[in-house]
């Protein structure tokens, strides 16, 4: 058995033998049909991607059909459960688990690089007082690479490693300071005997003059939800940043325009959408209506469904785990009710069930966030914080790939060709 694929052009009724390699066909080798000597051949029409592999990848693994989801070979359950985000953050950068030692150096590297630039911190400060914290961070993480104007020499190896180490360590602290420039609170330092989490929750929640006492369940679930949302391979953003980073544009700016492509509603804006959705419905006597007018195309049911997953999303279900047990220290969020209604009426209806709708990562990441304490204008900040790993994952891949150019499209060009200019007299 070849691995070739025969394509025969009814047009030309030429036929021709093209390679396969890991169930992929290279759309280059299209090329070649054409029916007249100067056309520019056959090219495939892919818009959003759906079919079309840009990358091979070492990182992530996931099968849409079976629910499964694996960072470099270890599945998304087994981390969620024995792993903290940290040691997960080294696993999908390395490749490997590390060891003890190795653990101990990448978390004081970290912790060494968590304080930023105080003018980094007063351009913060001079945003308006109801800035929208996603548009702080995206500009925040652009404005940083006007600081470490080295982190453009991307194909040192060395130098990339440090660039992700102050990209991993100040996220957490820019996402903290943006909640705090919100709450017209003063900016809270970075404590670095805390752990990943901890500090984060620290930076957020501390007031001056009061001590602040962190819950260990609340830090062990927001750790959990951080490892859940490190890395899901060639998503929206994750493209982006490979494609802002085929350039060879410094990680700092890379990483800006991944985050504007996570703001997104359809994307990591989900989770904010859901909580805006669930308050809007308000009562759960209103579900089964609201449901009716996501099926007749009014909106789209927040929460629900995913390009890739078309069985269930497995972080879903560990989501869902998670959220009983910051409930029972923050108390049950009033919407919980409500989505566990939308979620029991979506499951048995049968427009949903048809196109394979399940509830995604973000029908119960917001709810926590919300019993935690936090806007739902923070919602989408805390995505970024664990997914700058798997961006800078994804870019640091893409830099060492041969196979990579700059990432340039095609298009089937449909507008006016030749026109004369027509003066504006004439118009
Ligand atoms: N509510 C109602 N109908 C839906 C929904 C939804 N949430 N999602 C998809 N559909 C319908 C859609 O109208 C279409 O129906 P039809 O075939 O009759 O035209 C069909 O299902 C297929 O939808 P699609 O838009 O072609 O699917 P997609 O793969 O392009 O979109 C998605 C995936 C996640 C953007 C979409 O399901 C959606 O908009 N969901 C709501 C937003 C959301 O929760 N996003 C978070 C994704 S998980 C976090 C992340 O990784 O970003």
């Amino acid at each position: 058995m070849a691995d070739t694929l025969t394509i025969t052009d009814n047009r030309t009724g030429k036929t021709y033998e093209i390679p396969v390699e890991h169930d992929t066909i290279r759309a280059m080798d299209l090329r070649q049909i054409k029916v007249k000597d100067d056309d520019f051949g056959l090219m495939t029409y892919d818009p959003g991607y759906t079919n079309t592999a840009s990358c091979k990848s070492s990182i992530t693994y996931i099968d849409g059909d079976k629910g499964i989801l694996e960072y470099r070979g270890y599945p998304i359950e087994q981390l969620a459960e024995k792993s903290s985000f940290i040691e997960v953050a080294y696993l999908l950068l390395n490749g490997e688990l590390p060891t003890k030692s190795q653990l101990d150096h990448w978390d004081n590297d970290i912790d060494h690089h968590t304080v930023i630039h105080e003018n980094i911190k007063r351009q913060m400060e001079s945003f308006r007082y109801d800035a929208h914290p996603m548009g702080m961070m995206i500009s925040t993480l652009g404005a940083l690479s006007t600081f470490y104007p080295e982190a453009k020499n991307v194909h040192c190896a060395e130098n990339r490693a440090l660039q992700i180490v102050r990209l991993i360590a100040k996220v957490p602290t820019i996402a903290a300071f943006t909640f705090r420039h919100s709450q017209g609170h003063p900016y809270i330092y970075p404590s670095n005997p805390l752990s990943y989490t901890a500090n984060f929750l620290n930076m957020m929640f501390k007031m001056p003059g009061n001590e602040y006492t962190l819950h260990p369940a609340l830090v062990r679930a927001l750790d959990v939800l951080f490892t859940l949302h490190a890395d899901h391979e060639q998503n929206c953003s994750a493209s982006v940043m490979r494609a802002v980073g085929s350039s060879d544009a410094d990680p700092f700016s890379a990483l800006a325009g991944a985050a504007a492509a996570l703001y997104g509603p359809l994307h990591g804006g989900a989770n904010e959408a859901v909580l805006k959705m669930l308050t809007e419905i308000g009562d759960v006597k209103n579900v089964a209506s609201y449901v009716a007018s996501c099926k007749n195309g009014e909106r789209r049911l927040m929460g629900f469904g995913h390009r890739v997953y078309k069985n269930y999303d497995p972080r879903a279900r560990i989501i869902k785990k998670c959220a009983e047990e910051v409930f029972e220290v923050t108390g049950r969020n009033p919407l919980l009710d409500i989505a566990l209604e939308l979620e029991k009426i979506a499951l048995e209806d049968e427009y949903f069930v048809k196109r394979r709708l399940y509830p995604n990562v973000d029908f119960y990441s917001g709810l926590i966030y919300q019993a935690m304490g936090l806007p739902v204008a923070m919602f989408p900040v805390m995505f970024a914080i664990p997914r700058t790993v798997g961006w800078l994952a994804q870019w640091n891949e893409m830099i060492q790939d041969k196979d990579q150019r700059i990432q340039r499209p095609r298009q089937i060009f449909l507008g006016e060709r030749n026109r004369e200019f027509v003066p504006m007299s004439e118009r």
